[in-house]
């Protein structure tokens, strides 16, 4: 089945204990159904304890929700990297999960392929449903089309208005390929310029709301992070928002080469 994404999902770097599984808990209890994670994050048994309280509660059926984790660059070796599905597996507690990304290319390792490898196999042994990568450039993608004649359902990537990645989305998108947007308000840096507040001021919204609505705009499905209900709402809100073309180009404008967060060029960047 081809995977089928909500135009918002939900962050939780950082979630962690029972804070965190009720904050997950309460994101599907408002309407996220996709909620992102990571072997890295050491929360994968939080998120998982969140999500089955949550369908235990019946905010949800376990069906509509897509898990989503993935695979940190020290276990890209076939064996290592299906050993971490499985533990990932196992963390979770929910059953096979719905999307497995491998979290950075690491290219001077050179090990990507492989790591892409073990997750068609891991598909295969029913332990995921799909398959994708974050942070992975042009080049990398094209490799692993050449080397498996599979490309990736989801490309997640750093993407906010001082990064807005115009180029990589469009590649994606040519490509039949799910951008999927990480730290979407720019960890809050995002929210502090005159066109996103002029867009706030002018539609009654937040400047939140305003990033939010221009990632959808652009074709990037953001996953912002929230710990609060309050924010929780106020982002699953956005989606009311349709901002005009020039509010979408003036915010997009607001990009420049050097925006990443903390420089996490996937190149060179290299996370283990
Ligand atoms: N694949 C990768 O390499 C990668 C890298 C980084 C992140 N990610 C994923 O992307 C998710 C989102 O990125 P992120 O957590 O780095 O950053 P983010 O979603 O851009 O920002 C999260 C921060 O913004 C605050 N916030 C949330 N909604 C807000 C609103 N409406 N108004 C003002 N502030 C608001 C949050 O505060 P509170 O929590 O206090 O409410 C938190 O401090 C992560 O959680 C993770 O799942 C993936």
């Amino acid at each position: 089945m081809p995977l089928d994404l909500p135009a918002l999902g939900f962050g939780t770097y950082k979630l962690r204990g029972t804070e965190g599984s009720e904050a997950v808990a309460g994101a599907v209890e408002l309407g996220y159904r996709l909620i992102d994670s990571a072997y890295n994050y050491e929360n994968e048994g939080t998120v998982g304890a969140g999500i089955r309280a949550a369908v235990e509660r019946g905010h949800a059926s376990r069906e509509e929700i897509i898990y989503t984790s993935k695979l940190p660059g020290r276990y890209h070796e076939r064996s290592a990297a299906l050993a971490t599905v499985e533990e990932s597996y196992y963390r979770s507690g929910i059953g096979p999960i719905d999307l497995y990304l491998i979290h950075w290319p690491n290219p001077k390792q050179g090990h990507y392929v492989e790591a892409w490898k073990a997750l068609i196999e891991a598909r295969e042994r029913g332990l995921v449903k799909h398959i994708g990568v974050c942070n992975f450039l042009p080049e990398h993608l094209d490799i692993l089309e050449k080397e498996t004649g599979e490309l990736p359902e989801v490309n997640q990537i750093e993407l906010h208005p001082a990064f807005p990645q115009v180029g990589a989305l469009e590649w994606n998108t040519s490509r039949g390929i799910i951008t999927e947007g990480w730290s979407p308000l720019g960890r809050g840096a995002a929210l502090d310029s005159a066109p996103v507040r002029n867009a706030a001021r002018s539609h009654d919204a937040t400047p939140g709301q305003v990033v939010l609505a221009w990632h959808r705009a652009v074709g990037s499905l953001a996953i912002p992070k929230a710990s609060s209900r309050k924010r929780q709402q106020e982002n699953l809100d956005s989606l009311k928002l349709d901002l005009t073309a020039d509010e979408i180009e003036s915010i997009t404008s607001l990009g420049n080469p050097d925006g990443r967060l903390k420089g996490q060029d996937p190149a060179t960047y290299e996370e283990f």
